[in-house]
């Protein structure tokens, strides 16, 4: 099973993406592909037509909150049941008005919510945020990423989360998974102890993660550094 993220990661190098896809129509078995992303459904499926992305086995968006399955897009409902447990999306809002450098995403609804900050320097701002969040115990999982985005999640979700649920529920206790991504919001499912790879053109906040045997730098940039890794690990 390939678990990667979408932009910077599967998506950026097309010659490395089809290499890739190549390469894994002639092995000799069978690669299930998970596509775990911070976009929201519509914009995750326009991405995949425009990129011409193999349809996935799971499609994973909204930086892990929502879990979709097979070529229709059925929503699994244990996973939406799950994170609407303690979920307070306006608390979170109000909260936010404190911080005017925090700008609000404009999102299609509230599985999560999300926010942008402009400039670098801003980022003891979101230190800030995120003690509000603690301090007024509104439960939650907090990532930042590209030092731009902020999304706030439910707790218990997030891509790692969504991705060990999936293993439990999608995949054989004998698969080999390959995990793969780029930026902050990857950092959770890189680090849950599966194989994983940090592609070439990662951000900051993944070159500063810190090395085990089960993680692989890749000297190649997004789909070509999976590429490489998979014959790392699996090859
Ligand atoms: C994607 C999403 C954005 C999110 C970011 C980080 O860019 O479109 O909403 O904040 O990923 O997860
Ligand atoms: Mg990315």
């Amino acid at each position: 099973m390939l678990a990667t993220d979408l932009d910077g990661t599967l998506v950026g190098d097309a010659k490395g993406l089809k290499h890739l896809i190549n390469y894994y129509k002639n092995l000799p078995y069978e690669v299930s592909l998970v596509y775990i992303t911070g976009r929201h459904l519509e914009s995750a499926i326009s991405l995949i037509k425009s990129e011409q992305l193999p349809t996935p086995k799971l499609l994973v968006t909204d930086v892990g909150t929502s879990i979709y399955q097979g070529s229709n897009m059925e929503q699994d409902l244990e996973w939406k049941q799950k994170m609407k447990k303690d979920w307070y999306p306006r608390q979170i809002r109000e909260a936010a008005k404190d911080f005017p450098q925090i700008k609000p995403q404009q999102l299609p609804d509230d599985r999560r919510v999300s926010f942008t900050i402009e400039e670098r320097e801003n980022e003891h701002i979101v230190e800030e945020f995120k003690k509000a969040l603690d301090a007024e115990q509104i439960p939650h999982n907090f990532i930042f990423s590209s030092g731009r985005d902020i999304d706030i999640l439910p707790a218990g979700s997030g891509k790692g989360e969504a991705l060990r649920f999936i293993a439990g529920k999608f995949a054989d206790g004998d698969t080999s998974i390959l995990v793969a991504g780029d930026s902050g919001n990857d950092l959770e499912m890189l680090t849950l102890g599966y194989p994983s790879v940090i592609v070439a053109n990662a951000r900051q906040e993944l070159l500063e993660v810190k090395e085990n045997a089960n993680l692989y730098r890749a000297t190649k940039t997004c789909a070509g550094g999976i590429h490489e890794a998979w014959k790392y690990f699996y090859g």
